[in-house]
């Protein structure tokens, strides 16, 4: 109770000195319900029972009052956060002290007062982790000062930080969703080897100071939902005991990233797109409650295809996004300058035929050293050759080692799909689905559903055209179907 205890004494001197009140009662029941994470209606009840819109009137003011010291976005779900974060120990510009604590002689999580300062210090990351060890050579803790230096992480199933060319906008538009807009549920979806992992690895050492903890866990091994959850439990209970009774109050306590990577495996191969295993349908619903609920943490799902329910919750505007990612642009070239090509002027022709995809650049590229020599320009045969069709496209396309990737993905479609993708790679051009008289015998609800589920595992692209919609193929899956 000590913790609480401070932040009281120190939110009744602010408050006195703002407004020469005393804490209310009410008020330190909010504080106290919103400190453990209780919501507004469990506050009322616990409150003599009053009612729970005069709790939230209550709070209101109370967060209104406390503002000017924590910062305007100041809310319920993360009150405790910026509390915890603005009086850490030599974390604290205002305090104007430089205090030595020694980590070891105070308990993880204790707290220090300091005059009006509510001051807490968190042993590193190794004393409080030893089994869960942040694999990444770039990870020493951050210093600035209004950030956490030691969030505790277990990275054991992430890729490690190799290469990694720009990507700046994907990685400014997810730090923007994670640290302004606060969204707490995020998918990245996109085709195998197209970066989802590595991007995020990236992400990672950019905001790992803003977060309590962070884990990565790996769902190739399918693990049940509840086994998931004991896993996330137990990294979250090793420096807060006693165990909280739900991941969603560790998402309020603290702030948690996770990750939950290769979330395609617990889809049904041979069924459309996004939907799970039989034995993993509570995933769905696990995913709506992050979503839905108030906490103030974040969590990030990489899949080849995208969740359906994913879509739902975005419809109904809950606090979710999703990025398609897509291959790298002229940065790509970097991969082929490691590779050692030559033909700089080909390069953009090359980038532009395999979409920037950067593990398709790395195998085409191997290809290009083995049976060229590195000449960009002869393996793409110049003067052109295979000659261009109508519109600048190649007529032909080296797939060669991309079978088994791109296989991989076909595999994966249902009956319906397939038939429908074949027809596409037939078409030379996009298709409304509409007019297709070569496939009159599905409904048009059946095709929509096709195209919908292959535009989730980024086969097909809806395009505009003149107000109508038209759907295209991949131009690689294409090549590859024709063969
Ligand atoms: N931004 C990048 N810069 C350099 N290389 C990259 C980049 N992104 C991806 N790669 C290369 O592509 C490979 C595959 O990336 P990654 O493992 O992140 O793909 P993925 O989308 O997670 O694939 P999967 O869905 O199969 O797990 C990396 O090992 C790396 O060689
Ligand atoms: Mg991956």
């Amino acid at each position: 109770m000590k913790n609480i205890e401070e932040v009281l004494e120190w939110a009744e001197k602010l408050i006195l000195e703002k407004t020469g009140e005393p804490l209310k009662p009410i008020e330190e029941a909010i504080l106290k319900g919103v400190w453990s994470g209780k919501k507004y209606s469990q506050i009322a009840k616990e409150y003599n029972n009053c009612r729970e819109s005069h709790v939230k009137k209550e709070a209101a003011k109370l967060w209104e009052k406390l503002r000017e010291e924590l910062g305007e976005d100041l809310k319920k779900y993360n009150f405790r956060s910026k509390v915890e974060k603005k009086y850490r120990v030599s974390q604290s510009p205002q305090s104007g002290h430089c205090l030595q604590v020694d980590v070891d002689t105070v308990n993880q999580f204790d707290t220090v007062n300091i005059g009006h300062q509510f001051v807490q210090t968190i042993k590193d990351t190794q004393q409080r982790s030893p089994s869960s060890p942040d694999s990444s050579p770039n990870s020493s803790p951050d210093s600035s000062p209004t950030q956490n230096s030691s969030p505790i992480i277990d990275l054991t199933d992430a890729p490690d930080l190799t290469e990694f060319y720009n990507r700046t906008t994907e990685l400014n538009t997810l730090k923007q969703w994670i640290l302004q807009d606060q969204i707490r549920l995020i998918t990245i979806y996109g085709l195998s080897g197209i970066g989802k992992s590595l991007l995020t690895r990236q992400l990672i050492e950019q905001i790992k100071p803003e977060f309590d903890y962070i884990i990565w866990r790996s769902l190739t091994e399918t693990p049940t939902l509840s086994s998931l959850k004991n896993q996330l439990q137990q990294f979250f209970a090793q420096s807060q005991p006693p165990p909280l009774p739900t991941i969603i109050d560790y998402f309020r306590n603290s702030r948690c990233l996770v990750i939950l990577d290769d979330l395609q495996n617990l889809f049904q191969s041979g069924e459309l797109a996004g939907q799970y295993l039989t034995e993993h349908k509570e995933y769905g619903q696990f995913w709506q409650q992050i979503a839905k609920n108030h906490h103030q943490s974040c969590v990030i799902l990489l899949s080849w295809e995208k969740p359906r329910e994913i879509a739902t919750l975005a419809a109904e505007k809950q606090s979710t996004r999703t990025l398609n990612l897509k291959g790298l642009e002229s940065d790509a070239e970097e991969i082929l300058k490691e590779h050692g090509l030559t033909d700089s002027e080909k390069w953009p022709e090359l980038i532009n035929l395999y979409q920037g995809h950067p593990t398709w650049l790395n195998i085409i590229a191997s290809t290009i050293l083995e049976l060229f020599d590195g000449s960009v320009s002869l393996f793409l045969g110049d003067p052109p050759q295979p000659p261009l069709k109508k519109g600048g496209q190649r007529e032909e396309i080296f797939i060669g080692d991309l079978k088994p990737i791109l296989a991989y993905h076909l595999e994966r479609l249902s009956k319906l799909e397939q038939k429908v993708i074949s027809w596409l790679a037939s078409q030379n051009e996009a298709v409304d689905i509409s007019q297709a008289s070569g496939l009159r015998e599905f409904s048009k609800s059946e095709l929509t559903e096709a195209m919908q589920s292959l535009g989730r595992r980024g086969l097909v692209e809806k395009i505009s055209e003149r107000g109508r919609g038209l759907f295209q193929i991949n131009r690689i899956f294409q090549e590859y179907i024709k063969l």
